[in-house]
């Protein structure tokens, strides 16, 4: 009778193994975000603007330079945000928000979501912190893509974020970030 469990259950204590694996393999994978595409749009009356997005297989990096020709003031910021975008099929957004993006630089805790992303490209670069902004060469480089994560009342998935900076009805910066989420496995070098 004992032999006949014993038999019994050593199948099934295989098929309990193959199955609890992934389960613990699972526990050894993060989730980072990965920047798919940018594609950013200046007016050369006013500046100059190129994004360049740099991935390694464990990180997303984006580089920000920003030439202004003249000197500015006035100006409005307009933050959309998409999320789950499918290529092709723009839905409604999911957020959508026009601030004074002088007063913005001032105190950027006026916009939450716009915080997140002003701490991140200060922190590697010469951020101007009011209006006028100087004519001058504005660079920011390696800006990480981990520490753009969305406020928690957003989902963490696949999004579009489009930073538009005008003045009056005129564009001056459209800059549109495509980034998804990558699940990559934990090593010494990409620790979880
Ligand atoms: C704009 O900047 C890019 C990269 O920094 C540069 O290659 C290009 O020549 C610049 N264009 C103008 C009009 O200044
Ligand atoms: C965002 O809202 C403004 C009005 O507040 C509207 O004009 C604009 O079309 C909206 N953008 C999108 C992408 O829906």
């Amino acid at each position: 009778m004992a032999s006949f469990q014993l038999r019994t259950c050593l199948p099934c204590c295989l098929l309990l193994i193959t199955i609890l694996h992934p389960v613990a393999g699972l526990r050894s994978l993060k989730t980072i975000p990965i920047v798919k595409n940018v594609i950013t749009q200046s007016n050369p009356k006013y500046l100059n603007a190129s994004t360049v997005p740099h991935n390694t297989p464990s990180e997303s990096k984006v580089d920000l330079i920003l030439d202004v020709k003249r000197l500015m003031s006035n100006l409005h910021m307009n933050f959309v945000l998409w999320v789950n975008v499918i290529s092709g099929t723009l839905q409604v957004p999911l957020y959508n928000q026009t601030i004074d993006f002088c007063e913005f630089l001032k105190n950027p805790s006026v916009h939450p979501l716009g915080q997140i992303i002003h701490r991140e490209v200060k922190r590697n670069g010469n951020m101007p912190s009011k209006c006028p902004i100087a004519a001058d060469l504005y660079a920011f480089y390696g800006i990480p893509m981990s520490g753009i994560r969305l406020p928690n009342f957003f989902p963490e998935a696949d999004f579009m974020l489009q930073v538009f900076i005008g003045l009056a009805s005129e564009m001056i910066y459209d800059g549109r970030l495509y980034r998804t989420i990558k699940r990559i496995q934990c090593t010494r070098a990409a620790r979880c």
